[in-house]
């Protein structure tokens, strides 16, 4: 029978399967369209100190193989994250959680991390030093291998769960930032977030988002994902976390064999909520047809040789 569990920071996962924060919410609202256990784990909804109503609209724009988004870190706050959406959530996932947190300053992603510290559904802090879509904070942290390394540290200072560090791909030398965290303590390296882009509206010639730019994702942007993971896995020695155009049981098992110990999922959510429910089902399938009997087997499996 396929194996397809994967351990990340201790933590056994029965399949490598991730939901990307922003496109499944805090999990219960997909919930109600299918049972959320059988995902590996989830990262939900990016969560900051104080409730943020998000980015002006229109926030959302269609590309050819992908989509680009400025919604602007919207989220209620991690005081009501804790008191309502975490409540709400335990009744329907029973696994360990991923907590994506951002900030626009150190020390405000240090008081949400100790704030979701208390947490006991909480397996893994995902710290997101690579947002697109603000000023001030978000990618301004992710884009030099100091201000993340100073970020890693300030937030494994109040923490005991693994903290993963997000990086963006808007950077010249990916592998150099990931290597600055992973020195600073980081736990496990995320990548990638969006690549900055824009789409301009020929009637009225003015960008089609409001914020002029943000986030592209979706298929299109597989490649450079896995040249990204590819690089990362090679400079550091913590798990790495793959993401960017995934949406096959084929696209997980390529970016284990870049590097990855586990795969999340984006876009692929917002075009089909059944996404991640489609990929797991389908992995004992792809694994036969590729030989693999043991997917923790085939991480970084390109590097061989
Ligand atoms: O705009 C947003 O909320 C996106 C966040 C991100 O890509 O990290």
């Amino acid at each position: 029978m396929a194996d397809t569990r994967v351990t990340l920071n201790g933590i056994v996962l029965d399949n490598p399967v991730i939901p990307a924060s922003g496109t499944f919410g805090y999990g219960y609202e997909f919930a109600e369209l299918y049972d959320i256990d059988c995902l590996g784990s989830f990262s939900f909804k990016g969560t900051t100190r104080e409730p943020r109503f998000g980015n002006p609209t229109p926030r959302i724009a269609e590309c050819t193989a992908g989509m680009i988004n400025s919604v602007g870190l919207q989220n209620p706050g991690v005081d009501k994250v804790i008191s309502e959406e975490l409540p709400r959530l335990r009744a329907c996932f029973h696994k360990p959680v991923v907590a994506n947190v951002s900030g626009f300053s150190v020390e405000e992603y240090a008081e949400t991390c100790a704030r979701l510290d208390t947490c006991p559904e909480i397996g893994w802090l995902e710290v997101n030093v690579s947002c697109p879509n603000v000023h001030d904070g978000g990618m301004a942290f992710g884009t030099s291998p100091e201000a993340a390394a100073a970020v890693t540290r300030a937030v494994k200072a109040v923490t005991k769960k693994p903290v993963w560090i997000k990086l963006s791909p808007n950077v010249t030398d990916i592998a150099s930032i990931a290597a600055a965290c992973e020195e600073a303590g980081a736990d496990g390296i995320s990548l990638i977030n969006t690549l900055l882009g824009m789409r301009i509206d020929l009637r009225t010639r003015r960008p089609v988002i409001a914020n002029k730019m943000g986030g592209f994702s979706g298929s299109a942007i597989k490649p450079v994902a896995l040249r990204m993971v590819y690089q990362v896995y090679e400079a550091v020695q913590v798990p790495v976390i793959g993401m960017g155009g995934v949406s096959s049981a084929e696209d997980v098992i390529e970016m284990m064999l870049a590097g990855a110990t586990a795969v999340q999922v984006g876009a692929a959510n917002l075009v089909n909520p059944f996404a991640c429910r489609d990929i797991i089902d389908d992995l004992p399938r792809a694994m036969e047809k590729y030989g693999i009997d043991k997917l923790s087997d085939i991480t970084g499996g390109a590097h061989n040789g």
